[in-house]
C-alpha cells in the first residue's frame, strides 16, 4: 500500500519572527493551517497511512493540531527528526516507517491546487522509480530544476542553475518506490550541510533509475516567506471562499458584502466588510473597514481600523485609526494607532508583539 510522508520539521527561518513560536506548517491561510490542506489532499487520493516528520522543538504543536488524523480518515504516525538535516535526511529518518512501501512525499508548507490523481495513476501504472511534480517558472535560477526529454523523462537535475538549462522547477511533491533509500545511502551532505533530495534523485538517475515528471497546471505555493503566504491567502480566498454569516450580530450602519465568512459569536458594528474575507469566531469589529483578502482569526478586536490583504492570528487587537495592509500579525498582538492622520502600515509581527504608533 502506498503511504504518505509529510515533512513538518525544519526551522522556518525565512518566516521569522512568527516561526519563533509557531511552526510554519501551522500558520493559517484563509483561517486554516497550511498542513490541514495537505492532509485533505492526501485523503482525497485514498491514501490512509501518513507519516509526519516533526522536529523536537515544534513537534508537539503539530501533533496537537493533527492528532491521529481521524478527522480526515487518515492514520497518522509521528516521526521525530532530531535535526533539520535535509529532505533526504527526513526520508532516512522515516526508513523503518516506510518499510518496502512506495510513498508520496509532500512538504508540509506547500500548497497545490492541482489534483494529484493523474500523477499517482501514472506512477502506479508506469513502472517509474520516481515521479516528481514540476512547475514551469519564469525564474528557474531560484529553484532546483529538471532537465527533461520529450517524453517528460528526467535526464538530470540542477540546483539553482546559473545558466538556463530548463524552466521546470521542482515542486515540493514526489513519488518514490523503495529504490530511493539505496540512493540516499549513497549521497553525502551538500555544501549547506544537508542531505538533499535532489542529490538522491540525481543518484537514482545515475544508477539507471527511471524518473518522470508531472506538470502542475494550477497554482503552487511554497509558503516559505511572508509574501508567498499573503499571495496564497489571496488566491485561496478568491477561489474557495463562500458567504456564511450566520450567528453574527450586524448592527448600526454595517454592510457585509460579497463572499464573507464570519464565525459564531462575532459582531460587526458601524463597519463595512467586503469579501473575499474570512473572520473567525468571537471577532468584534467596530467602526472599521475590512477589505478584500483579509483573514482574521478567533477572538480578535478591530476598532477604528482599515485593513486589507492581511492575515491576523487569534487573540489580537488592532485599534485606533490604523490603516493596515500586506501584513502578517501573530497571536496576542496589540497594535494601536491613536493618530490624527491615518497612514498606511505594513508589519510582520510574531506572537505577543505590541506596537503603538504616533504621528508627528
Ligand atoms: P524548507 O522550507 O526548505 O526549510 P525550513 O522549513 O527549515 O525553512 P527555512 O529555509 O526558512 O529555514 O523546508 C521545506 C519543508 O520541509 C518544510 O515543511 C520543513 C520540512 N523540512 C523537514 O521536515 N526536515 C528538514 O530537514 C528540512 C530541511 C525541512
Amino acid at each position: 500500500m502506498l503511504k504518505a510522508l509529510v515533512l513538518s520539521g525544519g526551522t522556518g527561518t525565512r518566516m521569522r519572527p512568527l516561526t519563533g513560536t509557531i511552526p510554519k506548517q501551522l500558520i493559517p491561510v484563509a483561517n486554516k493551517p497550511i498542513i490541514h490542506y495537505v492532509m485533505e489532499q492526501i485523503a482525497s487520493l485514498g491514501i490512509n497511512d501518513v507519516g509526519v516528520i516533526i522536529s523536537p522543538e515544534t513537534g508537539q504543536a503539530v501533533k496537537e493540531s493533527l492528532a491521529d488524523g481521524g478527522r480526515w480518515n487518515l492514520n497518522i504516525s509521528y516521526i521525530v527528526q532530531d535535526k533539520p538535516a535535509g529532505l533526504a535526511h527526513a526520508v532516512l529518518t522515516a526508513r523503518d516507517y516506510l518499510g518496502e512501501s512506495s510513498f508520496l512525499m509532500y512538504l508540509g508548507d506547500n500548497l497545490i491546487s492541482h489534483s494529484l490523481g493523474d500523477m499517482l495513476d501514472s506512477f502506479l501504472r508506469g513502472g517509474d522509480d520516481s515521479v516528481v511534480l514540476v512547475k514551469k517558472v519564469r525564474d528557474p535560477g531560484r529553484f532546483g530544476v529538471a532537465v527533461v526529454n520529450d517524453n517528460f523523462k528526467i535526464l538530470r537535475l540542477v540546483e539553482k542553475p546559473e545558466r538556463f538549462v530548463s524552466s521546470f522547477a521542482l515542486v515540493g511533491l514526489y513519488l518514490f518506490n523503495k529504490s530511493i533509500h539505496k540512493a540516499i545511502e549513497e549521497i553525502t551532505p551538500s555544501a549547506r550541510g544537508e542531505l538533499e533530495i535532489t542529490d538522491a534523485i540525481q543518484r537514482l538517475l545515475e544508477k539507471g533509475g527511471n524518473v518522470s515528471c508531472s506538470l502542475v497546471r494550477g497554482w503552487w505555493f511554497d509558503t516559505g516567506r511572508k509574501e508567498d503566504l499573503l499571495k496564497a491567502n489571496r488566491v485561496l480566498l478568491d477561489e474557495r471562499s463562500e458567504r456564511k454569516v450566520e450567528g453574527v450580530i450586524i448592527s448600526g450602519d454595517s454592510r457585509v458584502e460579497g463572499r464573507v465568512q464570519i464565525g459564531q459569536g462575532s459582531s460587526i458594528a458601524g463597519s463595512v466588510v467586503i469579501g473575499p474575507a474570512v473572520l473567525g469566531e468571537g471577532v468584534e469589529v467596530i467602526n472599521s473597514y475590512i477589505g478584500p483578502f483579509s483573514s482574521i482569526g478567533n477572538n480578535c478586536l478591530l476598532n477604528g481600523v482599515r485593513l486589507e490583504n492581511t492575515i491576523v492570528l487569534n487573540h489580537s487587537s488592532l485599534t485606533d485609526k490604523l490603516y493596515i495592509t500586506e501584513s502578517l500579525i501573530g497571536r496576542h498582538c496589540h497594535i494601536t494607532g491613536g493618530a490624527a492622520t491615518v497612514d498606511m502600515v505594513r508589519v510582520n509581527l510574531g506572537d505577543w508583539a505590541e506596537v503603538r504608533l504616533s504621528w508627528v
